[in-house]
């Protein structure tokens, strides 16, 4: 399927469907959907939630009784993956990088692997990446990053490992970076967060290099709030993403351990608790988040927690107050969060894969053929998906 084709049907389904996934649940006091849709979802246990959350193809099934345009989802979101060998390393490279990143390093090589261009490797923190397409045979490696410790790392490395890298220390948002991309080069950026891999893309862009591979991540990292589309297809439409939105995409069930699970069960039920309460004293409705706090305050209890959140917000907490109440309703505020996230997290790759398109369409219009994957199986990262363009024509690149 063409990428504009799929693009438009992906970005008509998210628009009809918008009043499932384009809500914020921790501001809901009730299921906000059809009778049918509330009572099977409240019909639920506790467990069968979780047990669906963590079985996408499952709670696809089960939601399209109500939501009959998740059929047509499937086609729409599937990408070529294809498990290819990986060599194995010599030691002295791959010591210090630790398991699972290592296999996502390697396999995401296996597909951009290049001996001819010399590449700019983007947000690249110690190098790794860089350090292997340099023993692979790239002719040179530049890559550039934030922290001057890992700067130093990396320079350290390739030295002693005789590589043919070098590192710019520049903080890519700030600092003027266009010099360093050029025709004649292999543009790598593999997990820069949002506005950091949309500057790489318009640099290489505007140098017209001759390749360019990567994978997105944190889609609102450094971002406006509104989602500023980056292809004109992606300008037309009316989706208006937001932060809430685009962390949506990022969403994917990582079965916590069990102690750790506990513990963000009873901080989320406490939050809301606490929520419900300040909306009774001040009589304000929208939900107000209280910053992040040592999980230590977890293990004391829920009226010690209040007295905290309060002063965090300067809610004056009235002398008598039935913390109990304000316990089980947020207890019945959890239930109904937990529900709504389950309904919205049918959408969680639909949103990637819409953010995805809007990138490769961007390229395709500036005179890339652009090809998408997924480089590695999702249990390693769950951002597996990389864009790669290559220049269609050279002489119309080197006149941009
Ligand atoms: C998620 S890490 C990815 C590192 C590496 N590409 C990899 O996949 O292993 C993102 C890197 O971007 C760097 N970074 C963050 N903000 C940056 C900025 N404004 N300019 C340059 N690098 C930045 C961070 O220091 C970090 O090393």
């Amino acid at each position: 399927m063409q990428l504009q084709t799929r693009f438009n049907s992906l970005d008509a389904l998210l628009s009809k469907t918008k009043a499932f996934w384009q809500l914020v649940a921790f501001e809901a006091y009730d299921l906000p959907w059809s009778g049918q849709l509330n009572a099977w979802l409240m019909s639920l246990s506790d467990e069968q939630v979780s047990q669906l959350d963590n079985d996408p193809t499952q709670l696809q099934h089960a939601l399209i009784a109500f939501i009959p345009e998740l059929a047509q989802l499937n086609s729409l979101l599937q990408l070529p993956y294809q498990k290819r060998d990986v060599m194995p390393l010599p030691f002295w490279l791959s010591n210090g990088i630790k398991g699972r990143k290592l296999l996502q390093l390697q396999d995401f090589v296996n597909h951009i692997d290049e001996q001819q261009l010399p590449v700019l490797e983007w947000c690249a923190g110690k190098g790794h990446l860089g350090r292997i397409l340099a023993f692979n045979g790239a002719p040179h490696v530049h890559s550039i990053e934030l922290q001057a410790a890992l700067c130093e790392q990396g320079r350290h490395s390739a030295e002693t490992q005789n590589l043919a890298m070098t590192f710019s220390c520049a903080d890519v948002l700030k600092d003027d970076t266009r010099t360093c991309f050029e025709p004649e080069q292999h543009a790598v950026a593999l997990h820069a967060c949002g506005r950091l891999h949309q500057v790489f893309m318009a640099n290489a862009v505007q140098a017209g290099c001759e390749k360019i591979s990567l994978s997105p991540c944190c889609y609102h990292l450094f971002t406006d709030d509104s989602y500023q589309a980056m292809s004109e297809v992606g300008k037309h439409s009316t989706l208006a993403l937001t932060h809430s939105d685009m962390k949506l995409a990022l969403q994917e069930t990582v079965t916590a351990p069990g102690r750790v699970a506990k513990v963000r069960k009873k901080e989320v039920t406490w939050r809301l608790g606490f929520d419900a309460l300040r909306r009774d004293i001040t009589g304000i409705s929208e939900y107000v988040s209280v910053p992040s706090v040592n999980k230590a305050i977890f293990s004391g209890s829920f009226e010690q927690f209040c007295q905290w959140a309060a002063k965090q917000k300067k809610v004056v907490l009235p002398r008598e107050c039935n913390y109990e109440l304000y316990l089980q309703k947020g207890q019945q505020r959890k239930k109904i969060t937990d529900r709504i996230e389950l309904v919205r997290h049918a959408f969680r790759r639909a949103i990637e894969i819409w953010l995805v398109l809007d990138r490769a369409l961007y390229l395709e219009a500036s005179g890339y053929d652009v090809a998408l994957r997924e480089f590695c199986d999702k249990q390693l990262t769950p951002r597996n998906i990389l864009i790669q363009a290559k220049a269609k024509d050279k002489e119309s690149r080197c006149a941009r």
